[in-house]
């Protein structure tokens, strides 16, 4: 249903678990990248009243989403600093094509991969924190719902602009390079979307 081309694999969370700080400061960039995403496509399409409105509500909830975690670093004495970003996102955008109506298409597929992943993994998070950090499983357990919900959100609108055929073949080219892109993001302690 979150046509990922493969699951993370097992070792993720004992990767990750050790650096809980870094995830949640990464997780929070990321909320407020996911937001910006969205707000640029707005600017961009400027004219397409269908992509505003659906687009419009995922700012809301990322930047909802952003705030809940600035919060979540304050009550753990986190300090909200800047983190160099794993590479996974520019990784994939640079196999993005850049003119128009191609360039809208790989848009949507690329958020809605990314969305998907973002999903994934707070599962993973909601499941494995449950025992030691239950307010933290608590939390991405609501959070993967949103996040699959942005993921159809992506994927309806590009079906809903594009020829069929078109959209399921390139959803399958780029959910192949997400899971390069993932590999590739070698960033140490790891992320949210790194290996
Ligand atoms: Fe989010
Ligand atoms: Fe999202």
């Amino acid at each position: 249903m979150l046509h990922l081309s493969a699951p993370t694999d097992a070792g993720w969370f004992e990767r990750v678990k050790h650096h809980l700080p870094t995830l949640l400061l990464d997780h929070t960039h990321l909320e407020k990248r996911a937001g910006s995403t969205a707000m640029s496509m707005i600017f961009r399409y400027a004219d397409q009243a269908t992509l505003a409105k659906a687009l419009g509500e995922v700012v809301q909830e990322e930047m909802d989403h952003f705030v809940r975690m600035v919060n979540v670093l304050e009550e753990r004495n986190i300090t909200l600093e800047r983190l160099e970003p794993s590479g996974y996102a520019a990784s994939l955008a640079k196999n993005t094509r850049k003119k128009d109506p191609e360039a809208l298409l790989d848009k949507l597929i690329v958020a809605a991969l990314i969305e998907a992943r973002s999903c994934e993994r707070f599962q993973i998070l909601a499941e494995n924190l449950k025992d030691d950090e239950p307010e933290l499983a608590e939390l991405y357990a609501e959070l993967y719902k949103d996040e699959a919900r942005h993921h159809t959100l992506y994927t309806r609108l590009a079906y809903q602009i594009f020829d069929r055929d078109e959209v399921s073949t390139r959803l399958k080219e780029l959910a192949d390079l997400e899971v390069k892109a993932l590999q590739d993001a070698g960033t140490e302690p790891p992320r949210l979307h790194s290996f």
